[in-house]
């Protein structure tokens, strides 16, 4: 992958971002989301209680494995959540079908200006029922003109 154009620091929307430090085009990969590979048991068991305040460094690979930025996560784990993001997470499936070699990259989904912070969607849907406690505990405070207020995306 090219060399890095971002950098975390304080953001306005929550905790650290990751901002743009070099113009980025439209379609660039920018940065692999890295943590320890966990089975989706072993993160029940680690965090079950603490994944409850609405405060997460895991990023669901697939249906066996997730991305526990908690351990051994780079910078990737400091991108805030938008409704109006400018940079999607890209999963690139393993070719031989071996889910644990499938891997997660953020990529621009428009022109990114420096300065501007990067976010995604995280696409959260829970298990249980979206109710109105559960999409406060998952409030979003991206500011964007379209922000749903939650982080939580329809169940479909
Ligand atoms: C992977 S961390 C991102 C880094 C985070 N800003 C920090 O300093 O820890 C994900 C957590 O950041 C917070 N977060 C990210 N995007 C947010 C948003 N749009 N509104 C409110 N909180 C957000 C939520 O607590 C979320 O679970
Ligand atoms: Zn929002």
């Amino acid at each position: 992958m090219p060399r890095k154009k971002i950098a975390a620091r304080l953001s306005p929307i929550h905790g650290n971002g990751v901002f743009a430090t070099e113009a980025i085009r439209k379609g660039e990969r920018i940065v692999r989301y890295k943590g320890k590979l966990r089975t989706h048991d072993e993160v029940d068991e680690a965090y079950g209680e603490i994944d409850e305040n609405g405060h997460t460094f895991l990023f669901t690979l697939n249906d066996e494995y997730v991305v526990d930025a908690n351990i051994d996560g780079g910078i990737a784990r400091w991108i805030n959540h938008s409704c109006k993001p400018n940079c999607e997470a890209v999963i690139e499936e393993n070719d031989k079908g071996k889910r644990h070699k499938d891997k997660v990259f953020i990529e621009a989904i428009r022109d990114i200006k420096p300065g501007e912070e990067l976010t995604y969607n995280y696409g959260i849907v829970l298990d249980e029922p979206h109710t109105a406690k559960a999409k406060k505990l998952w409030a979003c405070l991206c500011g964007s003109r379209n922000c749903t207020g939650t982080m939580l995306q329809p169940k479909r």
